[in-house]
């Protein structure tokens, strides 16, 4: 039976206090919202359709062709949020979940059972419930004398009786689709909070005689709707876990998972090592042998096998293999960093490539470069790659030494094997295998040092 799914991310969440619609907020890195349609990916979902409207824009930018839209206008209620998907769902056969946008920790493992209890069961409808320690907030469940769902009251509609059930609807539902629709058609706004209600469903199909089932997930943190920011750090620490649990499993260790914050779309290889206070980011790539930390943050880059990175930034960067990184190294977008290559203390480095086994040991600036292989940087050269207007390229062949304190003001090309002295400034290229000196010859005054001593306290006494 075909299997279509219905995501409401069309309310703004006023809860959250934010300007940005509430299913963008993200959970390890990614927008609450896209962990739903990950999930429902997973299960092989024919059709998802998405119901959007606080911030359509940025949600469609946040999906992209991943789904179908339908634009809810006026947040007036879930059920009216569903209607919505009626032009696109309603004339066919077979079952449509429902989800909601902000539980982003329903797993697939779950939505699968929920299925299988569905068809298992005959039901119009079947529900997912949870038993949460505290359930303040959710809508209740009503079962009947024969243990099936009667109906779903919402918190701010329940009666001190119901108020003191435990299990809750976690938002997540697979209903017969024409059923469904028929039955949205007959809800009304007249509740607590003036909404049409998707809940209310659930009644309707209840006295029009059909069967309603519920299941109740096994981990009540998996039903978890995020509705305000504290509930956005508890989701987030949720899923937090779950991510460091599946490294650990594949063979990465996590020297302290409680302080090690991996997103969801990182992938680490085996053997590798993780130090506590590491922030590993976007679509970052780790490979295998690695040893990662103490406090490193590393975004959206690739880094090769045996790599070692200790307090660094790492953004849009490149590693290659056995390079080893820091302490206090900062690679912005476009460092590309070769097998090999060590990049030391207090170096930053932007939009240049460093050749295999390339050494850059302290406190160097090197941007908008190409450097070749077995370069040594000595300590304190500065790419100067900007003239107040554009920005230079500097090259370096292989085998070239630069000596400490070296200034290269781009444009500029040193060539291969080339040996420029320490301390200097270098405005013009330097030819393959060259020596350069660019710097004031020094002139010594012998015994000068006592006179100027004496000058200098003469001239302060008699102040
Ligand atoms: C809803 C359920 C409640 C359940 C809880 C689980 C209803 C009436 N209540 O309550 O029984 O326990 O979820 O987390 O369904 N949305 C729209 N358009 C709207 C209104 C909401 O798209 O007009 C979307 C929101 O963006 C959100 C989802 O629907 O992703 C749920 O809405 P929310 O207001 O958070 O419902 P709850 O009060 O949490
Ligand atoms: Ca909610």
């Amino acid at each position: 039976m075909r299997i279509s799914a219905v995501v409401l991310a069309a309310g703004l969440g006023k809860r959250m206090k934010s300007k940005r619609s509430k299913v963008l907020h993200p959970v390890c890195g990614k927008p609450m919202v896209e962990h739903i349609i990950d999930t429902l990916e997973q299960i092989g979902v024919a059709r998802t359709v998405a119901v959007v409207g606080h911030g359509a824009e940025e949600v469609k930018a946040a999906l992209g062709g991943r789904v179908l839209y339908a634009l809810q206008e006026r947040q007036l209620g879930t059920g009216h949020a569903v209607m919505q998907a009626a032009p696109l769902l309603s004339g066919e056969d077979g079952i449509t979940l429902v989800l909601c946008g902000d539980t982003p920790l329903i797993s697939a493992e779950t939505i699968r059972a929920l299925i299988e209890a569905h068809r298992g069961g005959g039901a119009a409808a079947t529900l997912l419930t949870a038993v949460p320690d505290d359930p303040r907030g959710y809508g209740r469940v009503v079962r009947g004398a024969d243990g099936g769902v009667e109906r779903i009251v919402e918190d701010k509609d329940c009666s001190e009786a119901e108020r003191a059930i435990r299990e809750i609807n976690t938002g997540t539902y697979a209903f017969d689709n024409r059923l469904l629709f028929g039955a949205l058609e007959r809800v009304d706004n007249n509740n607590a909070q003036g909404e049409y209600y998707l809940t209310d469903v659930i009644g309707i199909l209840r006295s029009g005689g059909h069967r309603v089932g519920g299941i109740a997930v096994s981990d009540p943190l998996e039903a978890a709707g995020v509705n305000d920011r504290a509930a956005l750090a508890e989701a987030e620490r949720e899923m937090r876990r779950r991510i460091n649990l599946r490294h650990m499993l594949n063979g990465v260790t996590l020297i302290d998972p409680l302080t090690t914050y991996i997103d969801a779309g990182v992938t680490i290889g085996a053997d590798t090592v993780i130090y506590p206070g590491c922030h590993l980011r976007g679509l970052t790539r780790i490979g295998e042998d690695c040893v990662i930390g103490p406090n490193a943050e590393i975004r959206d880059s690739a880094v090769g096998d045996g790599v070692q990175i200790r307090h660094a930034v790492l953004e849009e960067a490149e590693v290659g293999d056995r390079a080893t990184v820091g302490p206090y190294a900062y690679l912005r977008p476009g460092a590309r960093i070769a097998s090999g290559v060590k990049i030391g203390d207090f170096v930053e480095i932007k939009n240049a490539s460093i050749g295999e086994d390339s050494k850059v040991p302290h406190l160097s600036y090197i941007g908008d470069a190409r450097i070749g292989k077995r370069v040594n940087i000595g300590c304190g050269t500065i790419t100067a790659n900007f003239d107040g207007f554009r920005k230079h390229v500097t090259e370096i062949g292989d085998d070239a030494f630069i000596g400490c304190n070296s200034n290269l003001i781009a444009p500029v090309r040193i060539g291969e094997g080339a040996f420029v002295v320490a301390g200097s400034t270098i405005t013009h290229d330097v030819g393959d295998q060259d020596l350069a000196i660019a710097r004031a010859r020094q002139s010594n005054k012998p015994g000068y040092a006592r006179k100027l001593r004496n000058k200098i306290q003469n001239q302060n006494n008699r102040i």
